[in-house]
């Protein structure tokens, strides 16, 4: 009798606990898998989230690695996987493949200034990376967090928000692009944000993530600012399918964005002029 060989082509079966609607069109679903093992991810990382006789997806794990046990996917409903992961309710069970990806370079942060600049859906993995610092906080030097989004009903986690406000160790800045009758905080991009820090450049590391159409704007005012292209970090989000480096439907020239990303320095994107 031969051994079974697992295949990284067969997803694992996870259990969904607990589903949050977070605004109009979000959902944040914790899971758990049933073999009992933990995610094992690094804050950037994503898995593929399949739903049987659907699709896959590639999502973002947006949980601290530092909390084990169940592991959190915040999901924007825009078409036919997501939309169904939409309809589900706790008990549902999906496939997860992944953790794939390489994650933040979390251990070349400890010491440093951290600069996080999240637009939109983007807080959703720098979200992963946030927490990790917070749980970790005597490792790593100023937390500066700089979010944006087009309105006051589209602002992510809102009471996580509250709580990095309320904290002496975090500078938490929150801008919207059109305000409401009841935001009375700043309006405008996120880049109308980067004036009120001041940082040390020689020591912050910046990571940034958000709609394509945002990166130029916040790379300029990050390099502005004078930090080191090496020192600054975005996510690419590439249309991906296996996660594996195979089918190439994430291939930007000879890199496959699911294995040496989704997170690259700036330094590495120069090399890369088509990625953004
Ligand atoms: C590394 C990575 C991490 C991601 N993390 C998250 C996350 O944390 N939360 C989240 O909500 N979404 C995330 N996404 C985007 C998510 O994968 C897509 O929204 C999802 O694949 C859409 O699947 P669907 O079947 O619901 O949509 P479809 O029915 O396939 O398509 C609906 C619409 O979305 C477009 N679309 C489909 N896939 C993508 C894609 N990969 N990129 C851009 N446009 C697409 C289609 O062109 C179409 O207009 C991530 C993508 C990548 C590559
Ligand atoms: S998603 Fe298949 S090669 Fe990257």
């Amino acid at each position: 009798m031969t051994d079974q060989i697992s295949s990284p082509y067969q997803p694992t079966l996870a259990e969904m606990v607990k589903i949050k609607q977070l605004t109009e069109k979000e959902k944040l679903f914790t899971l758990y898998l049933q073999d009992g093992r933990d995610l094992g991810h690094r804050a950037g990382q994503f898995v593929e989230v399949s739903i049987f006789g659907i699709g896959e997806a590639p999502i973002s794990v947006t949980s601290s690695p530092t909390r084990n046990g169940t592991f959190e996917l915040c999901v924007r409903q825009v078409g036919d996987v997501t939309g169904a992961l939409h309809r589900m309710a706790p008990g549902s069970t999906v496939g997860i493949r992944g953790p794939f990806g390489n994650g933040f370079p979390v251990d070349k942060m400890r010491g440093k200034d951290l600069l996080f600049a999240p637009g939109g859906l983007g807080l959703a993995p720098l979200r992963s990376l946030i927490n990790q610092v917070l749980d970790e906080r005597e490792s790593f030097g100023r937390v500066i967090i700089l979010y944006g989004a087009r309105n006051p009903s589209e602002l992510l986690f809102k009471d996580e928000l509250a709580q990095w406000e309320a904290r002496d160790d975090v500078e938490f800045h929150v801008t919207v692009d059109r305000g409401d009758e009841s935001w009375t905080g700043n309006v405008g991009v996120i880049t109308t944000l980067f004036p009120k820090i001041t940082i040390n450049p020689r020591n912050t590391v910046a990571m940034t993530v958000g709609p394509p159409v945002m990166y130029r704007f916040v790379l300029m005012e990050l390099l502005s600012k004078g930090i080191q292209d090496s020192r600054i970090f975005l996510s690419l989000e590439r249309r991906m399918k296996c996660g594996l480096g195979k089918c190439g439907h994430c291939q930007i020239n000879n890199v496959y964005v699911c294995q040496k990303g989704p997170v690259f320095s700036y330094a590495q994107l120069k090399e890369l002029p088509e990625a953004i």
